[in-house]
């Protein structure tokens, strides 16, 4: 038995390690936050990255959740076999992906999938692909609001690009997308103050656009540590677009304590060696769990282990210093909250699924696969 609240595994024998868990209710819980937080569902667009499984998408659609964001064709085309009836695809189509778009597109009528251009490139490839189509693609510009990776700075050439989407053949203006993964202030107050910048500058441009006689439907802005702060936004068309909150991880709750989420997939492992005194190895290595910081950064933190200290960590191993080795002999099984859970997920084929301190079902990481049909 593992008691380490609000996480209970009554038969952690049974499950081989390293495995990712999923605890149903937490997942449930962090849904019903996240609704509640964006102002209720007709404002929200959460991103499937995070999870990238049909069955999370299953539980946010008999919430009410229509709308949907994601990052590959393969999240796409997840979404729409889940039954998502609108689908944003926030990452600009480069190379054959437009015509996989389209494909994606064709093979779905029930659903609506909406892209996104920052160039003229991306606008002029995506019409040319949609020819195709029997309908146009809604397609938002993608702005950089300060980030710095993809996007359009709000000036003229955004909005020459905006309205070059109302010419191209097979192309509709469709909003504005405003991803603000910049503003990572752990103080409130910042990083509202932050946001609010933010959205005086997207509605300007929007009032912009407007005034030239052009829609701009939907705004859809930020993630996890911004979303509350848009969804009380009062503009027509907004969406807030949070991934990481369904599954939440370590780094978030650490630096965020403000937002009522709960770390929902955590990792079983168990020690394999204790090499030296004071030293411990686990089945932890980065093929089960995210290293995308650079050492000696955190992995994953373990409750029964609060101070450890990661010393090394290689493909099957991580390697911690700890003062009580005695309390943990070979075999121990133990939890870890990942610190980035959205790459941990996507190194895991399937999740169990944990209800009442046991495991129930498995869930398919489905699109982790870069490619599925299309
Ligand atoms: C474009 C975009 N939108 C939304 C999100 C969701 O942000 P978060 O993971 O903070 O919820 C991300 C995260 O990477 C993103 O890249």
């Amino acid at each position: 038995m593992i008691e380490s609240p609000p996480y209970r595994l009554i038969d952690p024998d049974s499950i081989p390690s390293p495995s990712l868990l999923v605890f149903r209710d937490l997942v449930a819980a962090n849904l019903d936050a996240m609704i509640r937080l964006a102002g209720g569902v007709d404002r929200l667009r959460p991103h499937a990255k995070t999870h990238k499984s049909a069955d999370v998408v299953r539980m946010a659609l008999a919430r009410g959740i229509v709308k949907h964001k994601c990052a590959t064709i393969a999240e796409a085309e997840m979404l729409a076999e889940a039954g998502a009836a609108d689908v944003l695809v926030a990452y600009p189509m480069v190379g054959p992906n437009a015509e996989r778009f389209v494909a994606l597109s064709a093979a779905f009528p029930a659903t609506t999938f909406r892209a996104v251009v920052d160039a003229p490139e991306h606008a002029k490839a995506l019409s040319a692909a949609a020819a195709k189509l029997d309908r146009p693609v809604p397609t938002l510009i993608d702005l950089d609001v300060g980030m710095g990776r993809t996007g359009i700075a709000p000036g003229d050439a955004a909005a020459s690009l905006y309205a070059e989407l109302d010419r191209l053949p097979g192309l509709v203006p469709d909003g504005l997308h405003a991803y603000d993964g910049h503003l990572t202030a752990a103080d409130l107050g910042e990083r509202t103050a932050a946001a609010r910048a933010v959205q005086e500058t997207v509605s300007a441009f929007r009032d912009r656009l407007a005034a030239a006689g052009l829609p701009v439907p939907r705004i859809v802005m930020g993630g996890t540590p911004t979303f509350p702060i848009h969804g009380s936004f009062d503009a027509p068309g907004v969406e807030c677009s949070p991934g990481t909150v369904v599954y939440h991880d370590y780094n978030y709750r650490t630096r965020y304590p403000d937002l009522p989420f709960t770390p929902a997939a955590l990792l079983l492992t168990r020690v394999v060696s204790r090499p030296r005194a004071g030293r411990l190895c686990l089945d932890l290595g980065h093929k089960a769990v995210a290293a995308d910081t650079p050492p000696p950064g955190l992995r994953a933190w373990l409750p029964a282990l609060p101070d450890a200290k990661v010393v090394g960590h290689s493909e099957e191993h991580l390697v911690l210093d700890v003062d009580d080795v005695g309390r943990f002999p070979i075999g121990t099984p133990l939890l870890a909250i990942p610190a980035h859970v959205c790459p941990t997920v996507a190194l895991h084929r399937r999740a169990l699924v944990v209800e009442n301190g046991r495991v129930v079902d498995e869930w398919e990481t489905t699109a982790r696969d870069r490619r599925l049909k299309f």
